[in-house]
């Protein structure tokens, strides 16, 4: 069990509290991001993590499970990501020009994605699906898009679309704000109807397809069989460029990514989170001929691209995932909390699904099956806020929603623990308060 559980379950935060109401001052909802600022109980606050651990600043240490919402892929302080950082910290933090780690990082990606030909740097999720739109349009001169219900490409207004349900939901727009031509833009098809997709890209109107390769961001759902493959398939009937935002299965779900677990190649594929172990590093790569585009024509630009520290970070990261068995353990760990989470919901007749693609798992509950994104968009989150604070009182930090990420610092143990934890706290969560709502 996590080092605050059993006896000492944690029953308030004070710190965490006194932190919240005087960051509210300065700071909308008082970190730095609305999702942060929904977690339940109200946001903790830490001072500092080591391996598989957080530690708040009450002094209670957690199981980590968030992860930085991912990228911490080696978990917290990884020495050999610490040295690299630190080595290069002495000689500046940008140049605004070129330098060897640029291309010494690009290499070990041209060397893990398949399709990789040529990488440009950028420093988020978002910016690369942005650049990614782009280039696409660029080439194909085309316009408009496709994606998918439920998969999320960042926050931008081009990518917003068809996500979770927000104040215009009807509409499908994510934020007030956002400009109501954006949806003009897009077609939104469901995950894994070819028919539907095929309809789409067959009138030769889209520039590009995006895809979680795996629907991590609505349930971690997997591609259905052959889907991927046939919709390659239909991009080159089409002349549509085949985008996979490997944000969050890049480097996770094999060292090659999703494109490698399921063989298939895309023309883009858009990396960021677990490719600098934490620091903000996104990466676009792919066919060298769209790509080469940004030097005639297409403007990629960026002041904070390619910055020696986040490409040290990189490095490392990459290198650390190169060793021999991590990607043995991502899969055998997350089978273990996978089928854990599963039987505990099982043992107390909680009816939910656990879905799990290598280190990373969704616990849905309130839903029998969760086969789509609509049948995700039925799972009881108000349960599942109550059983995360259940969690949190006995030392395990999981997310908002259901997903747990698994690090290459977490061991047997910490697995083991996290599932008996599970256990209790959904115990803890059905004795005191109402079961969950199920949709059928
Ligand atoms: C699949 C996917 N794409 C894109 C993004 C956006 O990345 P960022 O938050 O770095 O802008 C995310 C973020 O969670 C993501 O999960």
């Amino acid at each position: 069990m996590a080092e605050t559980a059993g006896s000492s379950l944690i029953s308030s935060w004070p710190a965490s509290e006194a932190a919240w109401e005087r960051t509210k001052a300065s700071l909308p909802g008082g970190v730095s991001t609305g999702l942060r600022a929904a977690m339940p109980p109200h946001p903790l606050f830490f001072e500092g993590g080591q391996g598989s651990r957080l530690t708040d600043l009450d002094g209670n240490s957690y199981l980590d499970y968030v992860l930085g919402w991912g990228p911490v892929i080696l978990g917290h302080g990884h020495p050999g990501l610490t040295e690299a950082v630190a080595a290069q910290l002495p000689h500046g933090a940008t140049y605004g020009a070129g330098h060897l780690l640029e291309a010494e990082a690009a290499e070990m990606i041209i060397d893990r994605v398949p399709g990789a030909e040529r990488v440009l740097w950028s420093n988020t999720g978002s910016e690369a699906a942005q650049i990614a739109l782009r280039l696409a349009r660029g080439t194909t001169g085309r316009h408009r898009f496709v994606k998918f219900g439920g998969h999320y490409h960042g926050w931008t207004d081009a990518m917003l679309i068809g996500y979770r349900t927000g104040p215009d939901a009807d509409l499908g727009r994510g934020s007030l704000g956002q400009p109501v031509q954006a949806l003009d833009d897009v077609a939104v098809s469901p995950w894994g109807d070819l028919g539907a997709v095929a309809e789409l890209l067959r009138s030769r109107d889209y520039a590009a397809v995006f895809c979680e390769p795996v629907l991590c961001n609505s349930g971690v759902l997997a591609p259905p069989e052959g889907f991927l493959a046939e919709l390659r398939r239909l991009c080159d009937e089409t002349g549509t460029v085949l985008v996979f935002d490997e944000v969050i299965t890049g480097f996770r779900m094999g060292r090659g990514g999703a494109a490698e677990r399921y063989g298939v190649q895309p023309d883009l594929v858009t990396l960021a989170k677990a490719v600098a172990g934490g620091f903000p590093l996104a990466a676009i790569a792919g066919k060298a001929d769209i790509l080469e585009r940004t030097t005639s024509g297409i403007v990629h630009a960026g002041t904070y691209n390619g910055n020696p520290v986040v490409l040290a970070a990189a490095k490392a990261t990459l290198q650390a995932l190169n060793e021999p068995g991590v990607y043995e353990t991502f899969e055998r760990h997350g089978l273990a909390l996978g089928e854990g989470l599963g039987a505990s919901l099982a043992a107390h007749g909680v009816v939910g699904t656990v879905h799990q693609v290598g280190p990373v798992a969704q616990c849905i509950i309130g839903v029998e099956q969760s086969a789509t994104f609509e049948d995700f968009l039925g799972a009881d989150q108000e349960f599942y806020n109550r059983l995360l604070v259940q969690m949190l009182r006995r030392g395990v930090f999981a997310l908002p929603g259901g997903r747990w990420y698994i690090s290459t610092a977490h061991t047997d143990d910490d697995i083991a623990q996290t599932v008996t934890v599970f256990d209790e706290s959904l115990a803890a969560t059905l004795a005191e308060g109402p079961p969950p709502v199920i949709q059928r």
